[in-house]
Formats: C-alpha cells, sequence, structure tokens
C-alpha cells in the first residue's frame, strides 16, 4: 500500500473498540496515508480528541459549526480520498443508512464521493438484529465496503460476532478498497452459490455442506465495482444483496436451466456451487418407509461447466476444485478437461473450508504459473479472481 500518498478520514464511532483505532490510525500512516480523525461526539467518551491529535499529528473536530467559515464538512470530504469507519456502532451505520447528517462525520460521509470502508464492531445481538442486517444490506447496495466483524469473546463476556476485526484484516480489506475501481461498470457477471440439492422423496434428499459464502462474496465484489450480477443460489442461508437479482434453484437441474437462460448474455461465469455430482434414479412420490430405506441407486448429473464451456463465445469461465495442495497438476488437468478458463483450488488440507470466513489456495489460469493465495477473506479472493477474469476478457 506504500506510495499512494493519499488522504484519509478515520470516523471513530461511540464503542469501546475505538481504542483499538489507535493502532489502525497508526499503521495506515506507517503505510504513508495522511489521516485526520474525525469522532462522532459520543466516541470521545472512549477516547479523547487529545489521543487523536497526538497520533495523527492533526487537529480532530467533531462539530459541523466549528470553523463554519471553511464549510468543514465538505473540505473534509473533497479532500478524502478514502473513508475508514472503525469502529462503526449499529446506530452510526443505521444514520448513514438513512442519510442522516446529525454530527460532523455524518456529513462528510454525506458530503463526499470517494469509497468508504466500514468496520462494524458491537454486542452479537445488535449484529444479528434484523435492523442492522438491512441497514447494512442497504449500505452494501450503495457500494460502501461494510465489513463482517469477528467471531469471539467481546468486552462484555459474551461470545459471538460482533468483534472488532484484527488491524491486519482491515488494512487488507482496506487496501482492496484503495483498488477498487468501477472495472466492470457494464459487464454481466453470473455467479452460481451454495450447493444443490438432489432429491430422493418428498423429505429427504442428497445435499452437500457448501454455504453459498465465497458465491455470495463473489457477487457482491462484483457489484461493487460495477457490474450487473445474477446469482444463482442453491439452498444458501445468507441473506439476499440488495441489488442483486438472485434466482433461486434446488437441483443440479434446475440450476443448469437457469443458467442456460442467462448464459448468451453473460461475460464472467462463475461457477462456485457445488454441484450434486449424481442424483438418485428415481424420486418417490411419498416418503420411503424405513424398511425400504436401505439403498439408493444414483444417476449422474450433467456436468455443468463443462456445458457451459461448449457453448461459449466470448465468456470467461471460472469454476472450483477442493483439492489439497499437491494436486495442483491434477487441478490443472480439471480445469482444461472441463473448458474453464481459470480455476481456483481450494486447498482443503487444512480442513474447515465450509462456513469459513477465511480461505486458501491457489488460482489457476491458462497458460501462467498458479498464484499461491494465502490465507485471506472470501471477498479477497473474489477481487483477485474477478481481476483475473477482467485480464482474460482484455
Ligand atoms: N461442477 C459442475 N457440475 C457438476 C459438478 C461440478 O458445474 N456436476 C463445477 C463446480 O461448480 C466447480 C467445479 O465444477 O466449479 C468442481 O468440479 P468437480 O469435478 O466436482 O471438482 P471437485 O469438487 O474438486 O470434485 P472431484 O475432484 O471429487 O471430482
Amino acid at each position: 500500500m506504500q506510495g499512494f500518498g493519499r488522504e484519509v478520514i478515520l470516523g471513530v464511532g461511540g464503542g469501546i473498540a475505538a481504542y483499538k483505532s489507535c493502532e489502525l490510525l497508526r499503521r495506515l500512516r506507517d503505510h504513508g496515508f495522511g489521516v485526520t480523525v474525525v469522532p462522532t461526539p459520543s466516541s470521545l467518551n472512549f477516547v479523547g480528541s487529545a489521543t487523536w491529535e497526538a497520533l495523527s499529528g492533526r487537529k480532530v473536530t467533531t462539530e459541523v459549526f466549528e470553523s463554519v467559515e471553511e464549510v468543514r464538512h465538505v473540505s473534509l470530504a473533497k479532500k478524502a480520498n478514502f473513508i475508514v469507519i472503525a469502529p462503526a456502532t449499529a446506530d452510526l451505520m443505521a444514520r448513514i443508512a438513512a442519510g442522516r447528517a446529525d454530527d460532523l462525520l455524518t456529513n462528510v460521509i454525506l458530503a463526499s464521493n470517494s469509497p468508504i470502508l466500514i468496520v462494524p464492531a458491537m454486542h452479537p445481538e445488535m449484529w444479528n438484529d434484523a435492523a442492522t442486517k438491512a441497514n447494512v444490506a442497504t449500505l452494501r447496495s450503495r457500494g460502501y465496503h461494510v465489513m463482517d466483524p469477528d467471531t469471539g469473546a467481546l468486552t462484555s463476556g459474551d461470545v459471538g460476532q460482533g468483534r472488532f476485526p484484527e488491524t491486519s484484516r482491515i488494512l487488507e480489506e482496506f487496501s482492496t478498497v484503495v483498488g477498487t475501481r468501477a472495472d466492470l461498470l457494464g459487464k454481466k457477471v453470473l455467479v452460481t452459490a451454495g450447493g444443490t440439492r438432489e432429491a430422493i422423496d418428498p423429505v429427504r434428499f442428497i445435499g452437500n455442506q457448501s454455504s453459498g459464502k465465497q458465491g455470495y462474496a463473489i457477487a457482491r465484489s462484483a457489484q461493487q465495482r460495477g457490474a450487473n450480477v445474477t446469482l444463482i443460489s442453491a439452498n444458501s442461508s445468507l441473506a439476499d444483496i440488495e441489488g442483486i437479482r438472485t434466482l433461486k434453484v434446488e437441483s443440479a437441474h434446475q440450476m443448469l436451466e437457469a443458467l442456460e437462460s442467462e448464459f448468451s448474455q453473460t461475460d464472467i461465469l462463475v461457477m462456485s456451487a457445488a454441484v450434486a455430482d449424481a442424483r438418485p434414479l428415481q424420486v418417490a412420490d411419498s416418503k420411503i418407509k424405513k424398511s425400504d430405506y436401505t439403498n439408493i441407486s444414483l444417476v449422474e448429473n450433467p456436468d455443468i461447466l463443462k456445458t457451459l464451456a461448449s457453448l461459449r463465445k466470448h465468456q470467461i469461465i471460472i469454476g472450483f476444485a477442493a483439492e489439497t495442495s499437491e494436486n495442483l497438476e491434477i487441478a490443472q488437468e480439471k480445469m482444461v478437461a472441463k473448458g474453464a478458463d481459470i480455476l481456483y483450488l481450494n486447498d482443503i488440507s487444512g480442513g474447515d473450508i465450509f462456513n469459513s470466513e477465511t480461505t486458501h489456495g491457489y488460482i489457476l489460469a491458462r497458460g501462467k504459473e498458479p498464484q499461491k493465495v494465502a490465507q485471506t477473506t472470501k471477498d479477497t479472493l473474489a477481487h483477485q479472481l474477478l481481476d483475473e477474469a477482467l485480464l482474460q476478457l482484455g
């Protein structure tokens, strides 16, 4: 991130995690950013202006009605290339989502056109509340980069999702924001997510553990970069992303059908869904009795990626594979055999990939050396894959 010489506004909300933002401010300065801190008045209960002034080397104000002659909120907004809000409380996000301008920080946000990274931190109950969820969805649909908080122990002694993320994770996200451009404007991106289910009878199915997190992260990232995104979601419990057309399917056949009608108008197809390789030969009309539930004959499902690759014109296709890192060659062969242009080898040697917030593996692209992806967020991987797809689209 060195050398951008960019101006950052660090907005600080009124939560206990405000003290952790002191470290973030120092690291941003280490990376060569000039940082002006704009705390909300209530955040001064946690960290006072003197601390922010000492750490930033700049004067701190929280009031719109100070230095009125320079129209402070507008001048601050104009000067800032990036805004980072850390921590963002539930109340602060609600005010931003509602377009309020009742303190200097929210005035600056409204007056700014720069990329904004929001780092929420709050009690898990508040993070999971429907109102907060709706506000986060609204903010994301408007192009704000809202991080997911970490999961773990909180100041209150409770455990759950709501912790202020580690500084390194925030910086990683921030560097993505710094590099974000509307480079997918006018492009159509089709993403599959989740895992298909193949019915056995009206109550049972063959399914898999895929949460859909990676596919949703790709859809969201593509949307943030200006793409027109359609998401084909199979049995994921994740909330819809505002502004993204989402078609819900259950089985591999339904997924193929949905994709076939969308594919010709698509520029980039991302097959991140876990598709069942086989389905029951027959689906029983009524629930199979215990005594008859002893074996199921299976029949192979169509390979969706391969089928679509054979219909391709200009489209770039990204596939996924779950392998251990030793299987790079197998993955290369899989990419070619299926007709994918890019393949992400999800390195499952460490265990937990399903439902995880992070991932590690290799990005394979035709004619290139495998690119190692060290432990990173699914959002960051999403951007890396989209970067590669754009390169190939030319
Ligand atoms: N895929 C597909 N249609 C299928 C099965 C898989 O389109 N019937 C896609 C997936 O969406 C993914 C890639 O192909 O992009 C995964 O291929 P697969 O051969 O299933 O790889 P693995 O999951 O690694 O499984 P295995 O090595 O066991 O075959």
